[in-house]
């Protein structure tokens, strides 16, 4: 059976139409799949109305999945699988942890020694208008810049920060801050990497990112903020608007992508994410 699919942008993504992702999939029909993940970087599936287990037995076809130990405060306390992404306040009617998750451009899980494959989103509770996540195409962000520019930042590295947000911060979150940066120690990624599947070339970036290891944070920033202006110009981006029982499966080796905070606060915004493992990569770095 072919995949029927249906582009999302220019840039990237593809709708997959008429899967019921917690159908029995053979092997060949989830090796299509993955194709086109490789392929395409985002893959969206609409009208997914399904259990947590559905959720985590069809990521688990990706490949083996986090328990998010980097991120304790987030997982479901029963699905340690599941991150929650969420602005529903705790039991005790404190706020969520939660509800900044994702503000800025990032690739999950780049902050630790095993940054994530991929990981699958599904939005549950949507407010009437906004609350859209923004993707970002790091193939193309790569490809696109001139052969000085790809020699200057060929064997960079990035050092990739936890506890970052900068809203949590300023509000709400420096005991999450500060308890993010001790179970997650800076951790230096490279800038370009080589995508395991395709074996094409990524920039790899984002707001967690301060400095190049070897470089103060005043000679790097000029380049860092060139290669993230870069990498989200209009033309590198596909911007989703949420339904409930969308998920998205995007490929977090070649996209980044950041949650906009574009809407009426007062309205629910229930996310729930699992996390794919990817391979090991980068090195610790002794201070920041
Ligand atoms: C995330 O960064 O994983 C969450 C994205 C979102 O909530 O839109």
């Amino acid at each position: 059976m072919n995949l029927k699919l249906r582009k999302l942008s220019h840039a990237m993504g593809a709708e997959v139409c008429d899967v019921d992702v917690a159908q029995p999939m053979s092997e060949a029909f989830f090796g299509d799949i993955y194709q086109a993940f490789l392929e395409h970087g985002i893959l969206l599936f609409r009208n997914q109305d399904i259990t947590r287990e559905q959720h985590i037995d069809f990521s688990r076809r990706f490949g083996e999945l986090d328990r998010h130990d980097a991120l304790p405060r987030d997982r479901h306390p029963d699905y340690p699988e599941i991150l929650l992404v969420t602005n529903e306040p705790k039991a005790d009617g404190s706020p969520s942890d939660s509800r900044y998750t994702g503000r800025q451009w990032h690739s999950d899980m780049s902050f630790t020694p095993v940054p994530s494959l991929g990981s699958l989103l599904r939005g549950i509770t949507i407010p009437e208008v906004g609350g859209d996540t923004v993707f970002a195409n790091m193939y193309l962000a790569y490809e696109s810049l001139s052969e000085g520019m790809k020699k200057l930042i060929a064997d960079l590295h990035g050092i990739q920060l936890a506890g970052t947000r900068k809203i949590a911060n300023e509000q709400s979150g420096v005991p999450r801050a500060q308890e993010q940066k001790k179970i997650n120690p800076p951790i230096a990624q490279p800038v370009v990497r080589v995508h395991p599947d395709t074996g094409r070339k990524a920039l790899y970036l984002g707001d967690k990112v301060k400095r190049f290891d070897g470089m103060t944070a005043d000679e790097s920033k000029p380049i860092i903020d060139y290669l993230n202006r870069h990498a989200t110009r209009l033309e590198f981006i596909y911007r989703h608007q949420w339904r409930a029982n969308d998920i998205i499966a995007w490929d977090n080796r070649c996209t980044m992508h950041l949650a906009l905070g574009d809407f009426d606060e007062t309205q629910r915004r229930h996310m729930e994410r699992t996390t794919v493992l990817g391979t090991p990569s980068g090195y610790a770095v002794a201070h920041e």
